[in-house]
């Protein structure tokens, strides 16, 4: 491999999901997400925005294809919204939901980019969320009804899948903080729903090997967070341990080897919020492996041991003086190489590809028109440069997905943090690139090679 360049065949992208850049909430047949009802009540998202609009991709899709051709994307990654192919979420289809999706996928595939969907990205149809939604398990066989319908249609086409999109967070953040739809705050709903999130997965991988014997390649995105201790005392080592099990290694954990871990199992039983789950449940995931594991790296944790922290033991705290992104998030990007090569090592060094990472940054520097985001191009630089040292360290990362291939509708912050490098204008809708997106476009015509942070 040269020394400053990536792989040979590495695969750059960008990502985006549907309910933050489609918009056309009510049109072609959609029918309401929990995201749709989420914004509505007042005060949870900033600003009242709602994804609404968004970026209006869904009428915009031809620019935003062109968009991605002009930087010479090899990869989009993009989420299939449930209700708009399943406006009540089972039963009846919407016949224009999966046109949509196909007349894009045909639209990459000609523009020689290759489409990576996910199935799921947060926006659960509000009728089945009105039956229990994720802590009921019948909605786990709606998605693998909802997942089959699309695998045959699109199957032959999409050569990456990812189930669903960061479980962690649509479990926790919408169950046990209330921060994201259905905006519900109980510790032991966030853990069922996390269970039957990751029974899902694995029967819709499932119905993927039935559907497409061999063929193509199925797996999940996770949001990964390495964790570090606050002080080097026991009590904190113990405390890092136990975070990492409750954030990482209870999603990991279930997708690569089948089982949930130990030691936060335990924990969770003691405190009568464990999920019920079958044994059958450990049998399926087993006999579904995925082909890969997709990473959304952010930012890590430091925890330190408290008993604030409830049964749990621990809190988490915030580095002092580090840099940081607008919406607060540090910036550590040897967090990606660690975390890359925590699950080389304790995973049996499985294909991984990073499904997100990016920065929101103010964007007020402007220079003829175009928005001077430095601060976002060191960020990826150096991300990059550490997933290149993972490589050369044996890691099988095949590919890199920016976030965001435009700014977009930011769950609760609404569209007050931008994370793209192409630039929205919400009122008329031009897409301009920023400093990013010309920077980004020469790294990936240099398959990386013209990193200039990465020595
Ligand atoms: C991730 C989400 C993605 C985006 C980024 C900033 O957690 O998967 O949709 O909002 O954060």
């Amino acid at each position: 491999m040269p020394s400053r360049g990536f792989p040979k065949g590495f695969l750059w992208g960008a990502a985006t999901s549907a309910y933050q850049i489609e918009g056309a909430a009510r049109e072609g047949g959609k029918g309401e997400s929990i995201w749709d009802r989420f914004c509505r009540e007042p005060g949870v998202i900033q600003n009242g925005d709602t994804g609404d609009i968004a970026c209006d991709h869904y009428n915009r899709w031809r620019d935003d294809v062109e968009n991605m051709r002009d930087l010479g994307l090899g990869a989009y990654r993009f989420s299939i919204s449930w209700p708009r192919v399943f406006p009540m979420g089972n039963g009846r289809h919407s016949p224009k939901g999966l046109d949509f999706y196909e007349t894009l996928v045909d639209a990459l595939l000609e523009a020689h980019i290759e489409p990576a969907a996910t199935l799921y990205h947060w926006d659960l149809p509000q009728s089945l969320q009105d039956r229990g939604g994720w802590t009921n398990r019948d909605t786990a066989g709606w998605f693998s009804d909802y997942a089959a319908s699309v695998f045959m249609r699109l199957g032959d086409r999409v050569r990456i899948w990812m189930t669903l999109n960061e479980p962690q967070v649509s479990s926790f953040a919408g169950h046990e903080a209330g921060i994201h739809a259905p905006g519900l705050k109980d510790f032991g709903k966030a853990v069922q729903a996390s269970h039957i999130l990751l029974h899902a997965h694995s029967i819709a991988v499932q119905a993927y090997r039935q559907l497409s014997p061999g063929k193509h390649r199925i797996g999940i995105a996770l949001d990964v967070h390495p964790v570090y201790p606050y002080t080097d005392g026991m009590s904190d080592i113990e405390a890092a341990r136990m975070a990492d099990a409750r954030t990482n290694r209870w999603f990991l954990d279930p997708v690569l080897k089948g089982t949930y871990p130990d030691d936060i199992m335990s924990l969770y039983t003691r405190n009568r919020v464990a999920p019920h789950a079958e044994p059958a449940d450990f049998e399926l995931l087993k006999a579904n492996p995925v082909d890969f594991i997709g990473l959304n790296y952010y930012l890590p944790e430091r925890v330190y041991a408290s008993d604030e922290g409830g049964f749990l033991g621990f809190q988490y705290g915030l580095k002092k003086d580090c840099p940081r992104t607008e919406i607060g998030w540090e910036v550590f990007p040897e967090g990606l190489y660690d975390i890359l090569v925590q699950i080389r090592k304790e995973y049996d060094n499985p294909v991984m590809f990073i499904t997100e990472n990016g920065a929101a940054f103010p964007d007020h520097r402007v220079v003829d028109g175009v928005v001077q985001d430095d601060d976002r191009i060191d960020y990826i630089a150096t991300h990059l440069s550490e997933a290149r040292r993972a490589i050369q360290d044996g890691v099988k990362l095949e590919g890199y997905f920016l976030w965001s291939l435009m700014d977009n509708f930011e769950w609760a912050h609404g569209f007050s943090k931008r994370f793209g490098i192409t630039y929205v204008d919400f009122h008329t809708q031009a897409r301009t690139w920023k400093k990013s997106a010309a920077w980004y476009r020469d790294v990936i015509a240099s398959n990386g090679a013209s990193l200039t942070n990465a020595g």
